[in-house]
């Protein structure tokens, strides 16, 4: 039995959760296991309603899962940061989820706005660290409001939290790198970030060569990166870099992937509770109408399926999506799939083999 706690949140995040719970429950039936939901209503309604973005208490109870489901963060009538802060991030720090793991992988039938490019060039995974750099909050104000105002905001980098990352992203290459040789490429800007990337750079050889002499160690500058995802994202096999640097090429991966309606992803602490999430925000505009794409979180329970050892299952609903793709919607933008967002969820899980 999977205990999972589910946190729908803001916007379309509630109606994307819907489809990827029901494809959760059709594949455990399907494949013999158990799951029990918990959902909690985090949120910018809630805390709208009564001033609470995450009590220490729930935290507390998070750390009971075997895994999480989140939905979307991000309400319109909500300073921004309150949220992104106060849950998302608080999330991913203190349940340790260091590594936010990204695959860009383009599937069958789905629209590229690259030129002549296909599923067989656009299949690489971005392994972006989660917990520090420049989300790390250190810094603050000098003079506020004033003409000589100044404002600091610190990227923190630990030796520790580096290492851990990078040989987290030189193991995930060593079992699902698929380029021959496997190939690790680190992405930072080694020239201008003469402090900061020079720990990271030092940190990926030293530990590449010590434990992983059979993963090709790559580097690229992040401003090239943006460049070859464009033009050559076969290039690539498996990326880690640093947070803000990640966040940044994953969403440029996501629209190269077809776009926020596809884009998975997971907050991983590899020994503790993981929480998956779709790409995308909550999407205010689209709220309740049932047109967003559900597909983005559906693939983000199949990473979860990964996550928790069920192979076989998550393979399954990789493949049941992929024929969705292929076969079954005319694109992935919202109001566009030719079906509402609860039919999505309905031929993926009728598709489960
Ligand atoms: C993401 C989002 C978040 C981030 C925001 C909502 C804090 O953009 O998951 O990529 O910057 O990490
Ligand atoms: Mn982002």
């Amino acid at each position: 039995m999977y205990e999972i706690g589910v946190i729908p949140g803001d916007g379309t995040g509630p109606e994307v959760t819907r489809e990827a719970v029901k494809v959760l429950h059709a594949v455990a039936q399907k494949k013999g296991f158990r799951v029990h939901l918990e959902t909690y209503d985090f949120g910018g309604e809630r805390y709208l309603r009564t001033g609470e973005v995450l009590p220490d208490s729930a935290l507390q109870e998070f750390r009971r899962f075997h895994a999480m489901l989140l939905g979307a963060v991000g309400h319109p009538d909500v300073k921004p940061g309150i949220l992104e802060k106060g849950l998302l991030l608080r999330i991913r720090f203190e349940l340790q989820q260091y590594i936010n793991l990204r695959p860009v992988k383009l599937y069958p039938g789905v629209d590229c706005p690259l030129k002549n490019k296909g599923p067989e060039h656009i299949n690489f995974t971005i392994v972006r660290e989660n917990n520090e750099g420049l989300y790390s909050g250190a810094g603050g104000f000098l003079r506020k409001g004033t003409a000589e105002e100044v404002a600091i905001q610190e990227m923190i980098n630990t030796r520790p939290g580096v290492e851990r990352c990078v040989r987290w992203a030189f193991q995930y290459t060593r079992k699902y790198g698929t380029k021959s040789p496997k190939t690790l490429t680190l992405v930072a800007k080694t020239n201008v970030l003469t402090f900061a990337h020079d720990l990271w750079e030092r940190c990926f050889h030293e530990v590449g060569k010590a434990d992983f002499p059979d993963i090709k160690r790559d580097y690229a500058h992040v401003d090239a990166t943006c460049m070859w995802m464009v033009k050559n994202p076969e290039f690539f096999d498996v990326i880690v870099t640093e947070n803000m640097f990640g966040d940044i090429i994953t969403d440029l991966g996501a629209m190269i992937q077809g776009g926020l309606g596809i884009a998975a992803g997971g907050n991983i602490n590899p020994e503790g509770v993981s929480m998956f999430e779709p790409i995308g925000g909550s999407a205010p505009k689209y709220t309740g109408k049932g047109v967003i794409n559900p597909l983005a979180a559906i693939c983000s329970m199949g990473m979860m399926l990964q996550h928790l050892g069920e192979e076989e299952a998550a393979r399954s609903v990789e493949d049941a999506v992929k024929f969705v793709t292929a076969k079954k919607i005319q694109s992935l933008s919202a109001g566009k799939m030719g079906y509402s967002t609860s039919e999505v969820g309905d031929l993926v899980a009728s598709a489960l083999a």
